[in-house]
């Protein structure tokens, strides 16, 4: 797909954002030839750096950060694109000398502003630009968007307000609020795996769905620089309120009546305005949040516990770890319970969703689970179905198999598909596709202000009642907190740590 030739102003240009991600997914463009030319990519920060140090200091980050092997004279012409403005986020006359620079010919008119700084200056930056007349109206031939990052603010009242705010200055069709969840290839494909083929839609419902459980867990801890961040939003408002209900939208949702980022954002509106917590008697049932305790990791080092670390308050009650037990109010899905859990300093890095269908009416064959040829007999195994988002993505469907011999009995088997053994080549990361994807003005992959919005309405009432809901200390380097085990209950299941048994030989 062609788009025009466009001036990226990324504001907050020395942060940690720009190096890893942002400059390496546009090197990636512009080696695949994606980005027409005559573009711009100006870096705007506070710091005393100019072109020169600017286009040195990317040219590390491309070699550091990049997934494909980058020729050295490609990144040296890919670095003459490369500008750097001084400037104050908070005083105009920094916006108005922006201006001026961009004014030159050799500039191309159409303006992609991203906003890769702390959420409290969204508004701020966004006033200035108007206030130097940097905005362009949406009907006019020249585009402006800007591209802001989450935290889309820290509860349903503020995020509303944020909302308000960046609709006074802008079309909400020139808003892209980037989820980098959305972007990755493999929650791309959700959809594309339920709606392009005919056979799973029909038992995608409450009919044959015991449950549904994502998972998205990590084995860092606070990354360098982030507790002062993290101990403000924690797991909830970290994952759960934007990565893991998108997630939940796709695997979940209706099929829209066309591809067109209206039709799909409208389809998630819906079910997250149909999702609640699945409270029986209280919010406990519900929810269940955690912090990492101290420890040791396999080599013997020490693992600082979460309150240990670094700029995090030592009272903090905070959550490294968040499971939840949703239910989903609609035809569909009514009374399927869904299962989400994410958190730092767990056992594995993994993100999936596994739908479990339910178990045969009658158990006419003996399952069996055997390790070296020695088996146990054990319940019967429910047919799952694994979407694995990272690593090793694919699919895979779990089915029960008569286990060759003359006993009549019944092994679990995987059916799979991998990225990796299908197409040998590394996945795009989320930020190529989705950079691109706000030059050519396509927001499908992008949240809507009302879909945020109905996000933080399924989490809200987890804020309202913390007091209830303190956080259990979890050892680093598990499965989380074990309390979480409960929000099974009356569930056929539960959380498929370990248990991830494996799949033509790779750890699954
Ligand atoms: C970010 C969170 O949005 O997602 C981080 O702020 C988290 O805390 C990260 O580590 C996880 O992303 P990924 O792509 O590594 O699963």
């Amino acid at each position: 797909r062609a788009h025009d030739p466009a001036t990226i102003v990324i504001f907050g240009a020395s942060g940690d954002l720009t190096h890893r991600k942002l400059i390496p997914a546009l090197f990636v463009a512009y080696m695949q030839d994606l980005l027409p030319e005559p573009f711009r990519i100006v870096g705007f920060a506070r710091r005393d750096y100019d072109d020169e140090i600017f286009r040195d200091m990317m040219e590390d980050s491309i070699r550091n950060f990049t997934r494909l092997p980058a020729a050295e004279e490609t990144i040296r012409r890919f670095v003459e694109h490369l500008y750097y403005h001084k400037g104050d986020l908070s005083s105009p006359d920094s916006y108005a000398a922006l201006k001026d620079r961009l004014a030159g010919a050799a500039y191309p008119e159409n303006h992609l502003f991203y906003l890769s700084i702390i959420p409290d200056l969204f508004h701020t930056t966004v006033h200035n630009l108007q206030k130097a007349g940097m905005i362009r109206d949406p009907e006019e031939e020249h585009w402006t968007r800007v591209v802001i990052e989450k935290p889309f603010g820290k509860d349903l009242e503020s995020a509303i307000a944020l909302n308000k705010e960046l609709l006074e200055h802008l079309d909400e069709t020139q808003i892209y609020r980037i989820d980098h969840y959305l972007g990755k290839e493999t929650v791309q494909n959700i959809l594309s795996f339920r709606f392009a083929n005919a056979i799973f839609e029909p038992v995608f419902n409450r009919s044959y769905v015991d449950h549904i459980q994502i998972t998205a867990s990590e084995t860092v801890g606070m990354e360098k620089g982030r507790g002062g961040y993290y101990d403000e939003y924690g797991a909830l408002r970290d994952m759960v309120t934007n990565h893991l209900l998108q997630l939940l939208c796709l695997v979940t949702m209706e099929a829209p009546g066309d591809l067109s980022a209206e039709s799909i954002r409208n389809e998630k509106v819906k079910l997250l305005n149909a999702t609640k917590l699945d409270i029986r008697e209280d919010i406990t049932d519900a929810v269940c949040r955690g912090q990492y305790a101290e420890g040791v990791d396999s080599d013997g080092n020490k693992i600082k516990g979460y309150l240990q670390e670094d700029r995090i308050d030592p009272q903090s009650d905070t959550d490294s770890f968040a499971a939840l037990r949703l239910s989903i109010n609609n035809w569909r899905w009514a009374g399927v319970p869904i299962l989400l859990r994410t958190g730092k300093r767990m056992a594995r890095k993994t993100t999936e969703i596994a739908v479990q269908f339910k178990v045969p009416p009658l158990q006419l064959f003996q399952q069996v689970e055997c390790e070296d040829d020695v088996c146990d007999i054990t319940r019967i195994k429910p047919n799952t179905l694994i979407f694995r988002i990272q690593p090793d993505e694919g699919i895979f469907l779990k089915v029960g198999t008569k286990r060759p011999g003359m006993r009549f009995v019944v092994e679990d088997v995987d059916m799979d598909f991998s990225y990796s053994g299908k197409w040998n080549q590394s996945l795009p990361e989320a930020y190529e596709r989705l950079l691109l994807d706000t030059l050519h003005g396509d927001s499908t992959l992008f949240t809507r202000s009302d879909e945020v919005a109905a996000e933080w309405r399924v989490v809200q009432p987890i804020l309202d009642n913390l007091e209830l809901l303190k956080p259990f200390a979890y050892p680093p380097g598990e499965w989380g907190v074990k309390e979480s085990d409960e929000l099974f209950l009356g569930v056929e299941g539960f959380w498929r740590n370990g248990r991830m048994e494996k799949v033509s030989g790779s750890n699954v």
